[in-house]
């Protein structure tokens, strides 16, 4: 039996754990206001709210409900359109903005689009015009034109100004700051009583232990495979604790298999080693999909364009394959025949993995960098969000700078600069690159990165490694481009990295 609250109403249900949340609410619960559009998560037709308690508060986020088994819904709110409207029959703030800036799309859209900044008032985003817009990149039609919707979304971030700074923000502030101001209704205060004494996390996932289809956040195996899944027997492997969360190990920072790219997103260790953080991960999919998607989901998928893959071969991370689902409870869930391999070594051919079908990603790990470290992450695509990569590209370099010699002055890459300060020279001291669409599987480019070691940054050794790249690459002519297209693309976002990380 799956317990969770939907809306204002307590929900038990036995249906299939793999059934989606979307039609749960329309099929069961006949709440039609959450609309179908492609069933992939790109339209944003059918985000819903998601509320679960994260350190004993209740924390909300966007999900596309097609790909959102009831399975991982267990314990939590999920709030549908009906369940934000107010009683007396109005219009939510959100809902007369729309109005307003004259913002209102078709009927399968605007639902989305009014859930999605919804979801903003009561997210921990900074209530910020410019996060406001970002709140509905899942929702991606804009029939009724980008700049009346925009104005909508800034009416929001507006009305939602609070004082203090934005990391004073707690999740119970932002709520009750929000039920304040009529965003939400006013049951939404009594949701964290209420889901302490709900249960059905833990039975949801005991329920799904013997036989089932292991599902992180669902965001690629319902694309693939919605019909079986809605049948089927989900392991909710996304709300186990065990799998979640981004820890310092001292040496090393460690990532469960189920954390979200909005759980990097989130964290300072993360956003204290990557302060190109948000700008890096804005670019993969969008707001929902980013508030579910599973790190391990986007390695196993072995998509060669996986955006998350490259990023983290380029870190050099390793995995840790457990193969028996691990007990919600933390201190039981060790021996489990656990092993622990580079990530790099995990592709084998197209889509054909280094692992067996009953092993999942437990954890994934990489060296806590030292010393002068530069990250970039490069991404083309046909539209800049929501889309995937035609060719992506990460490096991680650690670097050993010089005053005095060489030169590198950043100040000159820019038009008519004259440069003031000193020269440096930057020797390479580790590097490695990754890079996506050029291969049938994502590569980490060995090569490429054991040339740069002990190489000084220059036009040169740029030059002579993208030679050596090529060497390493074989993509094909298809849909998202030619072969020399790729080769292309690929030679010049190698260079932007460069650009990125030094100026050069
Ligand atoms: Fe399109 Fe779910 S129906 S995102
Ligand atoms: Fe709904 Fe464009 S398809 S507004």
């Amino acid at each position: 039996m799956i317990n969770f609250i939907l809306n204002e109403q307590d929900i038990s249900t036995d249906l299939p754990s793999g059934t989606t949340v979307l039609d749960l609410v329309r099929y069961q619960q006949n709440l039609k206001g959450t609309k179908i559009g492609c069933r992939e998560g790109d339209c944003g037709a059918c985000t819903t709210m998601v509320g679960e308690l994260i350190d004993g508060e209740v924390r909300y986020r966007t999900m596309t409900s097609c790909l959102m088994p009831i399975a991982n819904a267990a314990g939590k709110h999920i709030v549908t359109v009906e369940g934000i409207n107010p009683s007396d029959g109005g219009l939510t703030p959100v809902q007369q903005a729309m109005v307003d800036s004259s913002g209102t799309q078709c009927g399968f859209c605007t639902v989305g689009f009014v859930m999605s900044l919804t979801g903003f008032c009561v997210d921990g985003t900074a209530k910020t015009p410019d996060m406001a817009v970002s709140a509905i990149d899942g929702n991606i039609c804009r029939c009724t034109g980008y700049k009346s919707i925009e104005r909508a979304a800034c009416s929001i971030s507006e009305q939602l100004a609070i004082s203090g700074q934005p990391e004073t923000y707690t999740p119970a502030a932002i709520l009750s700051s929000a039920i304040e101001k009529k965003m939400v209704p006013a049951y939404f205060g009594n949701i964290k009583t209420r889901l302490q004494t709900i249960k059905g996390q833990t039975e949801a996932f005991d329920s799904a232990v013997s036989g089932a289809v292991f599902v992180g956040g669902g965001t690629d195996l319902y694309v693939q495979r919605h019909d079986a899944m809605a049948e089927a027997a989900a392991a909710n492997l996304f709300d186990n604790g065990e799998l979640r969360g981004v820890r310092d190990s001292g040496t090393h920072v460690e990532i469960g298999g189920s954390a979200t790219v909005t759980d990097l997103l989130e964290s300072p260790l993360m956003n204290a080693i990557f302060p190109d953080l948000y700008k890096h991960l804005k670019l993969v999919s969008s707001t929902p999909i980013r508030n579910m998607a599973t790190l391990a989901g986007n390695f196993i998928n072995a998509s060669p364009i996986g955006d998350m893959t490259v990023w983290f071969l380029a870190l050099d991370a390793k995995i840790t394959l457990g193969t028996q689902a691990p007990s919600p409870a933390p201190s039981q869930s060790d021996g489990n025949n656990a092993r622990t391999i580079p990530l790099r070594d995990l592709y084998l051919g197209y889509k054909q993995l280094a692992k067996s079908p009953d092993e999942y990603i437990s954890s994934i790990r990489f060296r806590k960098p030292a010393g002068d470290f530069r990250f970039n992450f490069e991404k083309v695509c046909k539209r800049t969000y929501l889309d995937i990569a035609t060719v992506n590209t990460a490096i991680s370099l650690t670097v050993k700078s010089t005053p005095g010699e060489g030169w590198v002055p950043p100040a000159l890459s820019e038009p008519g600069a004259i440069s003031t300060g000193p020269m440096v020279m930057h020797k390479i001291e580790s590097a490695h690159v990754a890079a996506g669409g050029v291969g049938p599987i994502p590569l980490y480019l060995l090569k490429t990165s054991e040339f740069l070691v002990g190489k000084t940054v220059s036009e040169d050794t740029i030059s002579q490694a993208n030679e050596i790249m090529h060497s390493e690459i074989s993509p094909i002519s298809d849909v998202r481009g030619t072969e020399s297209y790729k080769r292309l693309l690929l030679k010049q976002l190698f260079q932007a990295h460069f650009v990125e990380i030094f100026g050069i």
